[in-house]
C-alpha cells in the first residue's frame, strides 16, 4: 500500500502585518528583520479566533483540492503548539466544526518540526488499516504570546505612540516576536494504488535541548498552573536561544536529509523539491549549500507568512501545487527542526 498526498488547503488570518508596523511597539525595524530572517510581513488571528477556526478553512479548501466530501475522512491527525485550550486538544474542535464529530483525532506535539512526524504518523495508521483518509493539519496562533498588548497601535488603527513601560517590555522580547506569524496548513492523505508515496521518514527528538525554545510557565509543575507572577516574570512569552537554534538547525536538517536519501536509496540529485520549514531564509540557504543543491529546489515564502510554525510546510505545498510548480509523480523531500527540540526529514513520491 501507499499513501500519498491527494489535496492541500491553506488560511492565514486578516490583513498582513509589515516589519515597520513592529517598530510602533517595540524597537526593531525592517533593516535589522528582512536580511537576517527574509521576513517581510506575518498574519495575527483576531482575539477570539483560534487554529480550528484557521483549520475549517484550510481543511475545507483541501477536501475540495482532493475532489473529497468531510465525511469521507475518517481520521484527523492536528499539529499544533498553540491550542485553543490546554486541553482538550484542537482536532476534535476541527471534527465538530467541519460536522463530523465523533471520528478520531489526534493531537501531536512537534511544533515547528510537525509535518515530518504528522506524514509518518499518516502513513502509519493508513498502512495499518486504522484509517483511509486522513485531514492532517499544521495549524498556529502565536498572537496570544506577542509580547504587546497595544493591537491597535500595531495595525495603525489608534496612534501611538505606547507607554515607556509597553515599548520596553516588546523590545525585550524583540529576537522572538519578529519571527512568528499565523496561519493554517491542511493535507489530504490517501492510498492509492498503484503503491506510490511515503517512502520513508528520519526523525529526531532530543530532550536536552527543550530550552533552545520554550515557554517557562503555564505548566503542571506549578500549584497553579498560572499565577499573576507569571505573567510578571513574563513567562508566558516563549524564552529562546537563537544563535544556538540556528547551528543545531543548519547541522541536524543537513545531516538527516542525507541520512533519508540514503536509506531510501535516492540521490540528492533525484529529489525534486525540497520543502523546508520556514523559520529562516538563511538557515535554509546554509543548508541547500551543505547539501549543494540548486536554489530553485528549494523554494521559500518566509517573506509573506513569517514562521507559522506546524503551518509553514502546508502552506508552501499548496502554494506550489496551486501554481502547478509541483506535481503528481514528483519527488519531495519535507524537512523541519522545531521546539523540542524535534527535527527530521520525510520523502514523499507525489
Ligand atoms: N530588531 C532589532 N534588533 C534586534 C532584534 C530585532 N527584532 N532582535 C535582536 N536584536 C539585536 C540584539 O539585541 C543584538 O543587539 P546587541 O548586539 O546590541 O546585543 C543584535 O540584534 C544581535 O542579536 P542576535 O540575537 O545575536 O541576532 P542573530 O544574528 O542571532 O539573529 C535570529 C537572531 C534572527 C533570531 C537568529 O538567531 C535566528 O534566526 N535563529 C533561529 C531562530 C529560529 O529559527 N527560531 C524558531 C525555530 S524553532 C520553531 O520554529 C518553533
Amino acid at each position: 500500500m501507499g499513501i500519498t498526498i491527494i489535496g492541500t488547503g491553506h488560511h492565514v488570518p486578516g490583513k498582513p502585518v509589515p516589519n515597520d508596523a513592529l517598530s510602533r511597539v517595540m524597537d526593531t525595524s525592517d533593516e535589522w528583520i528582512r536580511p537576517r530572517t527574509g521576513i517581510a510581513q506575518r498574519h495575527f488571528v483576531a482575539e477570539g479566533e483560534g487554529v480550528s477556526d484557521l483549520a475549517l478553512i484550510a481543511s475545507q479548501r483541501a477536501l475540495k483540492n482532493a475532489g473529497l466530501e468531510a465525511e469521507e475522512v475518517d481520521f484527523i491527525v492536528f499539529a499544533t503548539m498553540t491550542p485553543e485550550f490546554i486541553f482538550p486538544g484542537s482536532g476534535g474542535l476541527l471534527g465538530a466544526k467541519l460536522g463530523i464529530p465523533r471520528i478520531p483525532a489526534l493531537d501531536i506535539r512537534q511544533q515547528c518540526a510537525a509535518m515530518p512526524f504528522g506524514l509518518q504518523v499518516a502513513n502509519g495508521l493508513i498502512e495499518t488499516g486504522a484509517a483511509r483518509t486522513i485531514l492532517l493539519i499544521g495549524a498556529d496562533a502565536h498572537a496570544g504570546f506577542m509580547p504587546w498588548d497595544d493591537w491597535d497601535v500595531l495595525t495603525g488603527d489608534a496612534d501611538g505612540p505606547v507607554s515607556d513601560e509597553a515599548y520596553e517590555r516588546g523590545t525585550r522580547h524583540r529576537g522572538l516576536a519578529v519571527l512568528f506569524g499565523d496561519g493554517a496548513a491542511a493535507m489530504v492523505l490517501r492510498h492509492v494504488d498503484p503503491p506510490r508515496g511515503f517512502l520513508g521518514a528520519e526523525l529526531h527528538t532530543d530532550g536536552r535541548l527543550f530550552d533552545r525554545i520554550y515557554i517557562p510557565s503555564g505548566g503542571f509543575r506549578s500549584r497553579p498552573y498560572f499565577t499573576p507572577e507569571m505573567f510578571e516574570r513574563e513567562e508566558h512569552i516563549p524564552r529562546m536561544q537563537g544563535r544556538d537554534l540556528f547551528k543545531v538547525a543548519v547541522t541536524e536538517l543537513s545531516r538527516c536529509v542525507r541520512s533519508i536519501c540514503e536509506k531510501v536509496g535516492v540521490s540528492l540529485d533525484d529529489v525534486d523539491w525540497f520543502i523546508a520549514h520556514q523559520a529562516n531564509d538563511r538557515i535554509n540557504n546554509a543548508v541547500r549549500q551543505a547539501l549543494k543543491v540548486p536554489a530553485e529546489k528549494v523554494p521559500s515564502n518566509i517573506a509573506r507568512y513569517g514562521n507559522t510554525s506546524a503551518a509553514t510546510i502546508g502552506i508552501l505545498l499548496d502554494e506550489l501545487r496551486r501554481e502547478g510548480k509541483v506535481r503528481e509523480g514528483q519527488l519531495v523531500c519535507f524537512f523541519a527542526l522545531g521546539s523540542g527540540l524535534n527535527w527530521g526529514a520525510t520523502l514523499v513520491r507525489l
